[in-house]
């Protein structure tokens, strides 16, 4: 899983330097999220914190990053320059509380870290408890399991499985260095309603979008376009 210091370090690099990831990933995500200058975000399931510190060069007042990976949170703290403001927590997501609202709650591939419908609920309700009212959630959900189990993609990722998903079924991702993690397949409908039921109101989701850099040829951009690899999603609190 995501806990090893070997995993951490590789998805640490992966983010910041694979052209996915740089000029799709997360060029979607900054052309989704609505200004964050001098705001607070809350950061769930952040990984080794690569988002959290594009929100500190945004110019987040205040960032805080919880994962429930000790990994994963001993690599971002060591990549988090000391003057950045950020918090790291080693923590799981749905255990958080703060009596502090955030401006933005994001969260990068937590709902595929859902094992089963309560989970999924209970990171929805703690979502929407750290928003602020006004606020806005900025999610993205990866869509590998709505691939052709073993079927490659110029993300450098793929998923495996036997026989069809359906919901919260489990299923292995590859990583690129063959660094493999567990997720768990969900369809737009049931994260959808998984909101509405939390409290949401205006979810959007979106499709990817990319600047086409020349790190990879058009024709893998153009496959990413066609078969999204991730999904965004938005809502807020009114
Ligand atoms: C694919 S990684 C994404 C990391 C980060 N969001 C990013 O995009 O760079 C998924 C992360 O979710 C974390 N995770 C899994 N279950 C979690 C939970 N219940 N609470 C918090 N973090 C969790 C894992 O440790 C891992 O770091």
């Amino acid at each position: 899983m995501f806990n090893t210091n070997v995993f951490a370090e590789a998805y640490a690099q992966d983010k910041d330097h694979h052209p996915f990831r740089t000029d799709m990933e997360r060029y979607s995500i900054v052309s989704w999220l609505e200004p964050i200058e001098d705001k607070r975000v809350l950061d769930l399931a952040c990984g080794a914190g690569n988002y959290s510190r594009m929100f500190c060069r945004l110019g987040a007042r205040k960032v805080t990053g919880v994962d429930s990976s000790q990994a994963m949170i001993a690599s971002a703290i060591s990549h988090t320059p000391e003057i950045m403001p950020v918090t790291y927590h080693t923590l799981a997501a749905e255990d958080y509380g703060s009596a502090i609202p955030y401006d933005l709650v994001f969260h990068a591939y937590l709902f595929n870290c859902a094992s089963s419908p309560q989970k999924l609920n209970d990171f929805c309700r703690v979502i929407f408890q750290h928003l602020a009212v006004g606020g806005q959630m900025l999610g993205i959900m990866g869509m590998l399991g709505h691939y052709p189990s073993g079927r490659r993609n110029p993300s450098g990722c793929y998923a495996a499985y036997q026989g069809e998903l359906s919901e919260g079924d489990a299923y292995t991702i590859f990583f690129p260095g063959q660094q493999e993690a567990v997720n768990h397949y969900w369809t737009r409908s049931t994260c959808h309603s998984a909101l509405l039921e939390a409290g949401f109101s205006g979810v959007r989701w979106y499709f990817p979008v990319d600047n086409r850099s020349h790190q990879m040829p058009v024709d893998d951009w153009i496959e990413l376009e066609e078969n999204p690899v991730f999904i965004g999603i938005s809502a807020t609190r009114t």
